[in-house]
């Protein structure tokens, strides 16, 4: 039985997701039902009342597809079914009906760039001879040099090392990522069209809509040339112009194609991984028959520095400013060090996350959240023999990879692994000394950093304060000052010292402003 939907407890706005607060499920991380110390879809389910009380709108579950997992999910051997890990298509069922239920709602990751290597179609690809229909789904080409020994271009992977692996019959294949993620070829009909069914598949069920893996990927140039060798071509890169693997104009063709689904299913939506820091490029992916949506990773790049914030704030809005959609925020996601720890880590990283939580929901559009920063969950230094992620084989054990940001959400109790799973050896350790930091413990807390959350969500939810566009306001050196038209002010202070609270009524504090002052690394919204 799929969900309706349109079910009651669900908005008919077919825009639900333009002010959205979307909560993102690393699905490993999230909550373990089965007790094998991975997290998975029953966990999930379980855990969204949870959701439903801190006030997040919608929820983003990463890959939960068949996968050898090479990359953690994002290698999928099959995008039409459910990993034995994670569940089964009637658990996914389940727990979409639940979530509609609770007025939540469901979006997935979807991974058009690339497939597993035991993909049936890399199989095929494998048992097939040079030229052939299979080997013609991916980018498959001769090498260079004598014999062909070196490969086709010059390509890095992003997870270091050469971008192309070479098979026993002397041709090589173009891996963006790892080895065991063959990229795909968009030129290719028979590829867009899969993808095409894929999303009707789970569009069918009800979910609502999709996180598009490396959404400036998919579009190879013609001829696959080399390109300038830069220092950085890792994950965490710009990858701007002259970077040939990524941000070709023919990946809007996918997206127009992908709009095209989308848009025969009404209150669905798409939101894209796309990793070009330029302005004006990353517009084209917000045009009107394109994404709905593309993560704003400015700020989730910039440091605790006020230039560099007001920096973020102004080149996302004029990213969006001339094209339908609105910006999208994010401070943490399952690739980057988390914002507690870039700012700092310790009392002052989560003073100052607490006042970016308040700056990220006071600004307009959408806000993605990353489960845990609802806790203020640090990044956890992980010895080297429990690393899991493929970059910290391929750099050569050089870069320590995105485990640190990956591990368990603690739930309850005083140890590990703190309600997450029943089993203590979970996939990536826990550490002592989080007993302070459950949700359980959080809840009963009003000064904690879930409590701050809960607040923030609910008075975003509720009042009109939070609607229009955002002004920026004088503020004294070293502070951030802006109002929303609908009449929110955010103070946030970086200054060093603190400084008095502007006019107005205090909604919420990041921190104790009863002295008539806002604290340094501190945040405060007021109803002008
Ligand atoms: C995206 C994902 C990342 C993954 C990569 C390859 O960047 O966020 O986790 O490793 O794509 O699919």
């Amino acid at each position: 039985m799929h969900p309706d939907p349109s079910t009651p407890t669900l908005s008919a706005d077919a825009d639900w997701w333009r002010e959205a607060v979307v909560y993102q499920i690393y699905i490993r991380s999230f909550a373990d039902g089965n007790g094998d110390g991975v997290g998975d879809l029953a966990g999930i389910r379980s855990r969204l009342p949870y959701l439903a009380e801190l006030g997040v709108d919608a929820v983003w579950i990463t890959p939960f597809y068949p996968s050898p997992m090479a990359d953690h999910g994002y290698d999928v051997a099959d995008p039409r079914d459910v990993e034995p890990v994670f569940g089964d298509l009637a658990g996914f069922d389940a727990l979409l009906a639940d979530a509609h239920l609770l007025g939540l709602r469901v979006t997935i990751d979807l991974v058009p760039n690339h497939t597993s290597d035991h993909h049936e179609w890399f199989r095929a690809a494998l048992a097939s001879p040079p030229g052939s229909a299979e080997r013609a789904r991916y980018l498959f080409r001769d090498g260079r040099g004598p014999d062909g020994a070196e490969p086709p271009n010059n390509w890095p992977s992003v997870f270091g090392g050469p971008a192309w692996t070479r098979v026993p019959d002397g041709q090589w294949y173009l891996h963006l990522f790892a080895p065991e993620q063959p990229d795909l070829d968009f030129t290719n009909p028979e590829v867009l069209a899969d993808l095409e069914t894929t999303m009707r598949f789970w569009l069918d069920r009800g979910v609502d809509g999709f996180r598009i893996d490396v959404a400036h990927g998919m579009a190879k140039p013609e001829g696959l040339p080399d390109m300038v060798p830069t220092s950085d071509t890792g994950l965490l890169a710009d990858h701007g112009p002259g970077d040939l693997r990524f941000d070709q104009d023919a990946v809007h063709v996918v997206h127009r194609r992908i709009r095209t689904v989308l848009d025969e299913y009404p209150r669905s939506m798409a939101v894209g991984e796309v990793w070009v820091s330029d302005d004006a490029r990353l517009a084209q992916y917000l045009r009107a028959d394109e994404l709905q949506l593309a993560f704003n990773f400015k700020l989730l790049s910039a440091e605790w520095e006020p230039d560099a914030l007001r920096d973020a704030v102004t080149h996302s809005l004029a990213a969006v400013a001339e094209t339908p959609a609105p910006a999208c925020w994010v401070l943490s996601n399952h690739d980057r060090s988390r914002h507690v720890s870039r700012y700092g880590g310790g009392p002052v990283g989560l003073r100052r996350a607490r006042a970016a939580a308040l700056l990220q929901l006071a600004l307009p559009g959408a806000a993605y959240l990353y489960n845990g920063d609802e806790l203020g969950l640090p990044d956890v230094d992980l010895p080297d023999e429990v690393l899991q992620d493929p970059v910290w084989e391929r750099s050569g054990r050089t870069q320590r990879g995105r485990d640190a940001c990956r591990v368990p959400v603690p739930w309850s109790g005083s140890e590990p692994p703190y309600g997450f799973s029943s089993r203590r050896d979970t996939w990536l350790p826990m550490p002592e000394g989080w007993a302070g930091l459950t949700a359980e413990v959080q809840a009963g807390n009003p000064a904690s950093m879930q409590s701050l959350y809960r607040s923030a969500l609910a008075l975003r939810r509720s009042s009109q304060a939070f609607t229009g566009d955002l002004e920026w306001l004088p503020a004294a050196e070293g502070c951030l000052a802006f109002r929303r038209t609908g009449g929110l002010a955010c103070l946030v202070n970086l200054s060093g010292a603190p400084v008095p609270l502007p006019e107005g009524r205090v909604l919420l504090a990041s921190a104790d402003v009863g002295g008539g002052t806002l604290p340094d690394d501190a945040a405060v919204w007021l109803h002008a």
